[in-house]
């Protein structure tokens, strides 16, 4: 094969792009009734956009961009995540005047150089939401158990939903320092890259990924022994919210988030499913990005789902959702006009309906239909175009019936026994 996909980069063919479409169409149903609103943001941006928001000892920033001069010699990005953009189009278009609460949400691809392996890839596609404005740990709440509505309503069971405090700009000197004290005694057992932010940024350690270094920070002081009065606050509310709305949820002192802009509020969400890439969605607070982006102080909470890592979870429960309601036989010349007129009128009453084109043998037209796995099947003969009637088969309860050739009948045949199936 000459042409190929790039390495972490894949096409979505049916009949798996059900499973997106489903997932898509659960998320809008939900976001709607929770006041969000979608927007579409461009993939290409400015590359200072991320680096300073996401930070620029991340691995994100670090490693995994892609990053390149266009033809204007400008450094541009293909986005790696969604706020950063996002907040960049929040302040750019001073959505900071309207009132609050703002909630928003997107759905797209997002690019990271990542090295490919199952459930990661270099383009992958998120759904995120955004909510701005607030900062009472009741919209935390309310957006964490959003998500879990959105996880359960598109059919997910036996998720891990945790959640942390990470503190936010008052108590992170404090910590910083506990975590340096902590660090510093055993740097030489730390990969190059954790030495090197040991000053920078002593926080990006505890995301390393390497083995050595893993095994080295084992029994770090957690950031949230070292929360601020406010902050701690917060966080207690947080967990008697979600009591209060029956959020099932865990605390993990130890979950890190890989980006820069965080304060307060972190979770993620993961499935034991998936191996080593278990995180389905995450997210958290960011009350210092908007100002960050030259707006006015403004809060900011929000998630975003990785869509390769659920289509396999709800794989199996969608079987049935890609098939024809209807394939039509025709047997002859004059039949098969007659089969391309019925066709189109039953497609304008709602139903998903094939047509045989060619003079194929009514045996083959039906091994076509069983092929495409069509839940009825209508013949038209001459001796039924004669009568005006034409045969019903339904294909899944292997049942007969005689329908006059009407579009009134035809579909109140068709639309009974599709929601029986
Ligand atoms: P994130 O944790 O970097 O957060 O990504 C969110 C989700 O995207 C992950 O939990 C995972 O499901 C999916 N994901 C990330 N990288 C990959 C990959 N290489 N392949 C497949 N799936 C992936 C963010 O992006 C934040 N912007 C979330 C957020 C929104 N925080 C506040 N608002």
């Amino acid at each position: 094969m000459k042409h190929k996909t790039l390495k972490g980069f894949q096409d979505i063919l049916p009949p798996e792009i059900s499973g997106w479409q489903h997932i898509e169409g659960v998320s809008r149903n939900l976001f709607r009734n929770y006041g969000y609103q979608e927007i579409r943001l461009p993939v290409l941006e400015s590359t200072d956009i991320f680096t300073r928001s996401i930070g620029e000892t991340s691995d994100i920033v670090e490693k995994e961009m892609y990053t390149f001069k266009d033809k204007g010699d400008r450094s541009v990005t293909l986005r790696p995540e969604g706020t950063a953009s996002f907040v960049r189009a929040y302040v750019e278009h001073h959505l900071f005047n309207n009132p609050a609460p703002q909630k928003f949400y997107y759905m797209g691809p997002m690019f990271r150089y990542e090295r490919p392996q199952a459930y990661r890839y270099r383009q992958f596609y998120q759904i995120g939401a955004e909510a701005m404005g607030i900062e009472d740990p009741k919209l935390d709440a309310e957006i964490i158990s959003m998500l879990a509505r959105i996880l359960s309503g598109i059919g997910l069971q036996g998720l891990n939903f945790e959640i942390t405090s990470i503190g936010c700009k008052n108590c992170r000197p404090a910590y910083k320092d506990a975590l340096k004290n902590f660090l510093g005694g055993k740097l030489n057992s730390f990969c190059s890259d954790c030495q090197r932010r040991f000053d920078l940024n002593p926080l990006r350690i505890l995301d390393c990924k390497v083995p050595d270094c893993i095994a080295s920070r084992q029994g770090a002081p957690p950031v949230i022994d070292y929360l601020c009065a406010e902050c701690k606050g917060h966080f207690d509310s947080l967990k008697n919210y979600l009591e209060m709305l029956n959020v099932p949820h865990t605390i993990n002192p130890n979950l890190v988030r890989g980006l820069d802009y965080y304060t307060k509020t972190a979770f993620e969400v993961s499935s034991e499913s998936l191996g080593s890439q278990k995180a389905v969605a995450a997210g958290g607070r960011y009350d210092g990005l908007v100002d960050e982006f030259g707006g006015p102080p403004t809060p900011g909470i929000g998630f975003a789902i990785g869509m390769e890592r659920i289509v396999p979870l709800i794989k199996d429960s969608l079987k049935g959702s890609e098939y024809p309601d209807l394939f039509i036989c025709p047997i002859g010349q004059k039949d098969s006009e007659e089969a391309l007129i019925l066709a189109e009128q039953l497609r304008t009453k709602g139903l998903w309906v094939e047509v045989n084109y060619d003079g194929a043998s009514l045996k083959s037209q039906m091994r076509k239909a069983n092929r495409l796995g069509a839940k009825n099947v209508v013949i038209i003969g001459e001796d039924e175009l004669r009568k005006g009637e034409v045969v019903v088969k339904d294909m899944i309860k292997g049942t007969e019936t005689k329908s006059p050739l009407d579009i009134r009948e035809l579909v109140k045949i068709l639309k009974n026994s599709s929601q029986t199936h």
